[in-house]
């Protein structure tokens, strides 16, 4: 072993430790102690491939199992010391098997390199995050299939610019994020095929001339198997930056819905009631009920798309294979994975919580003339019209019932056949919502069957 000065690890070629500074930049313990976990798991592999192998004894290797055992206790329960002294989750893992087993725990790093390692570990992470993502989204996708289905028929404004464009039904609204969800989910499983490969046995960049059997730890790991070229294993971090853009998506679609929840909620359209569960008060204002949880959603997509941007920025230019750059990875991810994790929890609660008020839905469906499209379809169809004639009657229609102040079933047919002769009582029935909504019967469309059988569909998915 070297002195207390230099560096436990690599001191023989040290005459003096690290400036203070030095430590501060270069230490990593703080963050990558989340990686605790990964780098037991992964060094009880590699020891175990290291003992078939013929490298280590059986002794050492029991040594290096139980001495890992004892560390992961030492986490669990909160008495393992770390140390910035010893840089990251890696070196602080192996000086305290050093202390309690001796000389084998010098044996573990035969044929490994901390680049290897390290690749290893955060991909193990990464890939436990994509599992979760898809059970978060699991989570939303079937609270939005309950208010879907709760609400199949039920009509609300369709938008489009935020202007009332034609009549849908809540089922339908709520179903279109199930789909946004149900790609996002896809992606995460897709990420996690493409990263499930080893990078143990890389070592530093080169690969090893001992006799290691990599498809033994890729398979100890959970791994389909070894990455195919060292120098790729130990320097892209495209797993995780797939990651990061798969959340960035994810983080998109759920705050266009936590920014819908927070419009909905207001006063002023009153289409859904949040729990106070998950809404917080004024301390000025005494009648204010707040969106907090919905405001944050829509906002913690800056974060991740942050970590997002960071991560792509900290590999750009880099040339293979190991850069330290890559340490700065972690934090990113870290931090993005927990964010995602703990939107995709909070919609959940709002949406398992929300109640969505029939009346005012039903209400805002008929304002703002949302059966023109319906009533220029009608003249197509019934009078034989050209569609570009039919929506300039329509105009016509639509500008009378503004100047009375009425909506359009509110029109007298008498008046009606002032732009149009052949318009008949006919038409009412295309004018109401509900009959708007039953007749968009497309695949896809909003017609309560419709959205039934999409509910179907996507309760036999998940
Ligand atoms: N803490 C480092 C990281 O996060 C571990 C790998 C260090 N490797 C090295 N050769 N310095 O990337």
């Amino acid at each position: 072993m070297t002195d207390g000065a230099s560096n436990a690890m690599w001191g023989g070629r040290f005459a003096t430790g690290p400036d203070a500074i030095m430590e501060a930049i270069n230490a990593s313990i703080d963050f990558d102690k989340r990686l605790a976990a990964q780098d037991i798991r992964g060094s009880k592999a590699h020891s175990a491939m290291l003992a078939e192998a013929g490298i280590l004894t059986a002794a050492d290797r029991d040594a290096i199992h139980g001495g890992l055992d004892l560390i992961a206790a030492e986490i669990a329960d909160g008495t393992f010391v770390y140390s910035a002294a010893l840089e990251d989750i890696h070196m602080n893992i192996e000086a305290r098997l050093r202390a309690l087993i001796g000389d084998a725990a010098g044996r573990l790093h035969t044929a490994r390199s901390r680049n290897d390692q390290v690749a290893t570990d955060l991909r193990l992470w990464v890939r436990d995050q994509c599992d979760a993502a898809v059970s978060g989204l699991e989570a939303v996708m079937q609270a939005l299939l309950e208010q879907a289905e709760a609400g199949a028929d039920w009509v609300m404004p369709g938008f489009t610019h935020l202007q009332t464009a034609q009549p849908v039904t809540w089922g339908h609204h709520m179903m279109a994020y199930v789909e946004m969800f149900g790609r996002d989910r896809s992606r995460f499983v897709d990420a996690r095929k493409r990263m499930n490969e080893n990078p143990l046995g890389a070592a530093a960049l080169a690969g090893t001339s001992f006799p290691i059997d990599r498809h033994a730890t890729a398979a100890a790991l959970g791994f389909d198997g070894p990455m195919r070229n060292s120098l790729d294993a130990v320097s892209d971090r495209d797993f995780a930056m797939e990651f990061l853009a798969a959340a960035s998506i994810c983080a998109v679609h759920l705050s266009r819905l936590a920014e819908e929840l927070v419009i909905w909620s207001s006063a002023q359209f009153r289409f859904v009631t949040m729990s106070d569960r998950f809404s917080t008060g004024s301390s000025i204002m005494p009648q204010k009920k707040n969106p907090d949880a919905a405001e944050l959603i829509r906002a913690k997509i800056g974060r991740i798309a942050g970590a997002n941007v960071a991560l792509l920025m900290v590999m750009k230019g880099l040339p293979l294979a190991y850069g330290k750059d890559m340490q700065e990875d972690k934090e990113q991810v870290f931090d993005a994975a927990d964010t995602l994790m703990l939107s995709l929890a909070a919609m959940n609660g709002m949406l398992r919580d929300l109640t969505a008020n029939r009346a005012p839905l039903e209400a805002a469906a008929s304002s703002g003339f949302s059966t023109a499209t319906d009533l220029a379809d009608w003249l197509v169809r019934t009078l034989g019209l050209p569609f570009r004639d039919a929506h300039h009657v329509t105009g016509a229609l639509v500008a009378m019932a503004e100047a009375q102040g009425v909506d359009l079933p509110e029109l007298s047919l008498d008046a009606m056949q002032t732009v149009h002769p052949g318009i008949t009582s006919a038409v009412f029935d295309v004018l109401g919502v509900h009959n708007s909504v039953a007749s968009r019967t497309s695949f896809g469309g909003t017609a309560p069957d419709q959205v039934r059988s999409q509910i179907a569909w996507w309760k036999s998915q998940l």
